[in-house]
């Protein structure tokens, strides 16, 4: 099996089930232009946010890694009626990328991007408002993945779920031996939901147009 056969079978699924959009068309163009890395979740992942997102009946949203905002788009359009989504981007350039990308989808008044590292910006965002977040994407620097576990956890209840991206790493999630920090950071996260009393977790393995790798899905319990 290639790769070429995994990015067919997106093809095909995308033609028939994931309609296409200018808006994530554009998010896309945009990122690349402004030499983004091409890190976003592809059309399929992007509809299995939404899918989630709806599922969950999401009236509030976290997103932990904004990119260009191009998963961004994908979990505000999953959001039920008046529902918000914050989303926390390290890096400035990006988060004005993603500002014009979600301008331009009509997500503006949804979103709101915050600039700064990850693990400043989510002690902060808990000390401000303790409603829980409905759905929490992690898809920031995998090296400090189990940290950002810890405050999704903290950030939700029960019912809550929890996505976290690109965590089997070309099957490098297997290696205990790995020296690679996003290795070891992906299966220090995976430790930290295995403590974790009353989650619920487990980690599908994909391929597909991003390659072979994998997201963990957890649903909060009491
Ligand atoms: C990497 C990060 C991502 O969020 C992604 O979707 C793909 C790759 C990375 O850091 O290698
Ligand atoms: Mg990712």
């Amino acid at each position: 099996m290639s790769q070429e056969r995994w990015s067919a079978v997106d093809r095909y699924v995308t033609d028939l089930l994931v309609p296409s959009d200018p808006a994530l068309d554009a998010a896309l163009a945009a990122n690349a232009a402004a030499g983004l890395p091409a890190h976003d979740v592809s059309a399929a992942q992007g509809r299995l946010l939404e899918v989630l997102a709806r599922m969950r009946g999401a009236r509030r949203i976290l997103e932990i890694g904004t990119l260009g905002g191009y998963s961004t788009i994908w979990l505000a359009r999953g959001l039920a009626p008046g529902g918000r989504l914050v989303t926390l981007e390290r890096d400035t350039a990006r988060a004005d990328v993603a500002r014009g990308n979600l301008a331009r989808a009509g997500l503006d008044g949804v979103v709101e991007v915050r600039v700064g590292p990850g693990l400043e910006a989510l002690p902060a965002l808990a000390a401000e408002d303790e409603t829980p977040f409905d759905l929490v994407f992690v898809d920031a620097d995998k090296e400090s993945a189990a940290e950002y576990a810890a405050w999704a956890l903290r950030l939700t209840a029960p019912g809550s779920a929890i996505v976290f991206d690109n965590v089997v790493r070309g099957g490098a999630l297997a290696d205990a031996a790995s020296d690679d920090a996003r290795v070891r950071g992906v299966r220090a996260l995976h430790e930290v939901l295995a403590g974790a009393p009353g989650v619920y977790a487990t980690t599908i393995q994909t391929v597909g147009a991003k390659g072979y790798d994998g997201f963990t899905l957890a649903l909060v319990g009491e």
